[in-house]
């Protein structure tokens, strides 16, 4: 075996075209995202493992079944849309060459995440087989909680198109702030609700739940605080928007949908609290509204503290009595943050 070297020297290999996964490279700057990365590793739960025979649908009425069961397809919305996103921001973060840490974040998020739709999934299934959607209502509120489903899941895919055409438009750091709107809230709902289920398995699930997105909270965190200084004027005035997006998302699930965004029929509402009581009463840990409004509003509070910090105006929230920059015209195009 003979070496060959090319007389005139190696031809230089052509570049690349950007953005482009490879050259391949591990580079880290942030070793505390490599430490949440580790951590991430060591802290993996297992859906199956949750005491799934101490939820026995026959302790419930049906109603009360399909209350909860239309509760968790309502968080399916939100949490189980979660892999597919993080798995795209995780090529994304690929193809832009984020450090190493950050790529490695993001994937720990997308399998978390995978774990969270198993829940919703595992949870549907034993509380109402078929569901959310592949069943036949036979009565009448059987009837409006599956049509709530298809309304919700109509403005999901809304949600859906939205996100993927921004993964180019906006730079991570604006991505960043919509998670860590997303993380912040279901980290304050996981919470609460771990404490209000009366089931060991949803008392157990929220716990791991929530210890996941505080998780993923301080990725979000993490990765902003170095970002934040190269924030431009036009990024910050984008990011104010983005909160008001993610307010306006997330409130379907936290407390109430504003009048902006959701594409709903007029008894959507009514059918939804009727829904949401039964569930509520049923002991699944859904706070009051009231207490939800006052659990928005700390969580709201936490991110102006943040990003105010940052240079970031905080949106006006009439629905929370919070003021701030007016952004009354969020559209689907907006809508990125998730759980
Ligand atoms: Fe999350
Ligand atoms: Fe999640």
């Amino acid at each position: 075996m003979e070496l060959s070297v090319p007389e005139g020297g190696f031809w230089p290999a052509p570049p690349i075209p950007q953005p482009n996964i490879y050259p391949m490279e591990w580079r880290v700057e942030t070793p505390k995202l490599a430490d949440i990365y580790e951590k991430s590793k060591a802290m993996l739960w297992n859906p199956s493992d949750l005491p799934w025979d101490d939820l026995d649908p026959s302790e419930y009425d049906a109603e009360q079944r399909l209350a909860m069961m239309y509760w968790f397809a309502l968080l399916a919305n939100f949490d189980a849309s979660g892999p597919a996103v993080f798995a795209r921001a995780t090529i994304h973060a690929f193809e832009q060459h984020e450090e190493d840490p950050v790529r490695k974040c993001f994937f720990s998020i997308t399998r978390d995440e995978m774990n969270h739709e198993e829940c919703c999934q595992r949870a549907i299934g034993k509380l109402w087989p078929g569901g959310p959607l592949d069943w036949t209502p036979t009565t009448d509120l059987e009837s409006a909680a599956h049509n709530n489903i298809a309304w919700l899941y109509h403005n999901g895919g809304r949600y859906w198109n939205g996100y993927n055409a921004s993964l180019g438009k906006y730079p991570m750091a604006v991505l960043f702030t919509s998670f860590m709107m997303g993380e912040v809230a279901s980290s304050t709902l996981f919470r609460m609700m771990a404490t209000g289920a009366q089931n060991p398995v949803f008392r157990e699930m929220f716990k791991r739940i929530g210890r996941d997105e505080a998780r993923h909270l301080q990725i979000c965190m993490t990765i902003l605080e170095n970002d934040w200084p190269q924030l431009t004027d036009d990024d910050k005035e984008l990011i104010t928007r983005q909160l008001r997006a993610g307010f306006v998302f997330l409130s379907m699930i936290l407390w109430e949908p504003p009048n902006q965004f959701w594409d709903l029929p007029p008894y959507f509402l009514a059918n939804h609290r009727v829904l949401i009581d039964v569930a509520r009463r049923a002991g699944l840990g859904v706070l009051s509204y009231d207490e939800q409004a006052e659990n928005w509003r700390v969580a709201m509070a936490r991110v102006r503290a943040i990003v105010g910090r940052w240079g970031i105006e905080f949106p006006a929230i009439p629905e929370l009595d919070i003021d701030g920059v007016d952004v009354s015209d969020v559209s689907a195009e907006d809508i990125i943050p998730v759980f």
